[in-house]
């Protein structure tokens, strides 16, 4: 059986800089995208126009195939000045990281009331506010909370800006889904394919399976699994594909913490179809790859297709145990030495 999506596009993904930007980059076209949404948690993170512009370049040249859609992180460098020249300048959006919840997110912001002059001028222009939706650990809030407690957060930006588009990423919870659902049509979410797949058994004593948000319990996982099941235009893909090395991920040193990061780019379209596939979604797989986020984006399809090839007679298709590497560097993607039923047709 083959599958002809239309122009995949990933609503999140992390690409690095320097050598390990040459080895992941090439990976969002190897798994099935043309489209990629790009992540400013770089070392120093990407703040103004022309930053994202140069890194934008360094992308294009690593990979001319794909489209890289740009997005600035936002700290108090961010001015309403600076989102009118980003808006000029083609940048998408505008991703906000609550201070200290995941990688390179030491520069995150502390209070969005702060930020509402640069929301102000994004609702204006139509740039898009990227929320990790999280709130930091304190003596109440701990990884499994930290979810539905940022929603109030996300209320109360959406009722103070309606016309601002707004995405909650990486959606891991029931509670995220139903505050979404409940947000007028500004505001959307994204989905990560390891989240429709992992609960807390999962990552617990299981570093390759820890990121951030973590994933949450069954139920939390089913409410994700059923709102792209039901094809809801606002709910998309964007993989949170994240590479860190090896040695930062299977860490046994108790000084030093295990990365936060699930890579899939590589393998991101059979992967996704594969898992949809097992909830019997997958009749919704061009939607959420596809459709869904480029129109809340604004961001059409060109008449490129990727077809997706299933085994026959049992045929399946192995995700490489040892990884990818280019020079110095290398990574492990999910599910490494799991066979898959989906490749992509040559
Ligand atoms: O697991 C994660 N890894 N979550 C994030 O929000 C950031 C990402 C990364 O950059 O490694
Ligand atoms: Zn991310």
């Amino acid at each position: 059986m083959d599958l002809s999506i239309t122009h995949p596009a990933d609503f999140h993904v992390h690409l690095r800089q320097g050598a390990l930007s040459e080895l992941v980059t090439p990976h969002v076209r190897k798994g099935g995208f043309c489209t990629a949404y790009v992540m400013p948690n770089l070392k120093p993170p990407i703040t103004t126009t022309d930053q994202a512009l140069v890194y934008k370049a360094t992308l294009e040249a690593i990979e001319p195939n794909v489209q890289f859609l740009m997005t600035l992180y936002l700290s108090p460098e961010l001015t309403p000045d600076e989102i009118r020249k980003a808006k000029n300048a083609g940048i998408v959006g505008v991703k906000s990281y609550p201070r200290g919840v995941t990688t390179n997110s030491d520069g995150g912001i502390e209070s969005y009331e702060t930020y509402y002059p640069v929301f102000e001028v994004m609702q204006e222009v139509d740039l898009v506010l990227n929320l990790h939706g999280e709130i930091p650990s304190n003596s109440n809030i701990h990884i499994l909370n930290a979810e539905p407690s940022f929603l109030p957060h996300l209320h109360k930006i959406h009722s103070t800006f309606p016309r601002l588009r707004i995405v909650l990423e990486h959606a891991t919870t029931r509670a995220a889904i139903e505050a979404v659902k409940a947000c007028g049509d500004t505001v959307a979410c994204t989905i990560t394919v390891h989240h429709l797949e992992l609960t807390v058994d999962d990552w617990a004593g299981q570093s390759w399976n820890f990121c951030k948000p973590v994933a949450k319990y069954p139920d939390d996982r089913q409410a994700l699994r059923d709102i792209v099941k039901e094809g809801h235009p606002r709910f998309f893909l964007g993989s949170d594909s994240a590479p860190h090395p090896p040695r930062n991920k299977s860490t046994s040193t108790p000084s030093c913490g295990c990365a936060a990061g699930i890579y899939t780019s590589p393998i991101l379209l059979p992967l996704t179809a594969h898992i949809l596939e097992s909830f019997g979604a997958l009749d919704r797989l061009e939607g959420f790859v596809s459709t869904f986020g480029r129109d809340f984006y604004k961001v059409p399809a060109n008449a490129s297709k990727v077809v997706l090839k299933r085994g026959v007679n049992g045929a399946t298709f192995l995700i490489p145990e040892g990884g990818y590497t280019l020079k110095d560097e290398s990574v492990v993607p999910f599910w490494a030495g799991k066979q898959i039923n989906w490749t992509i047709s040559k």
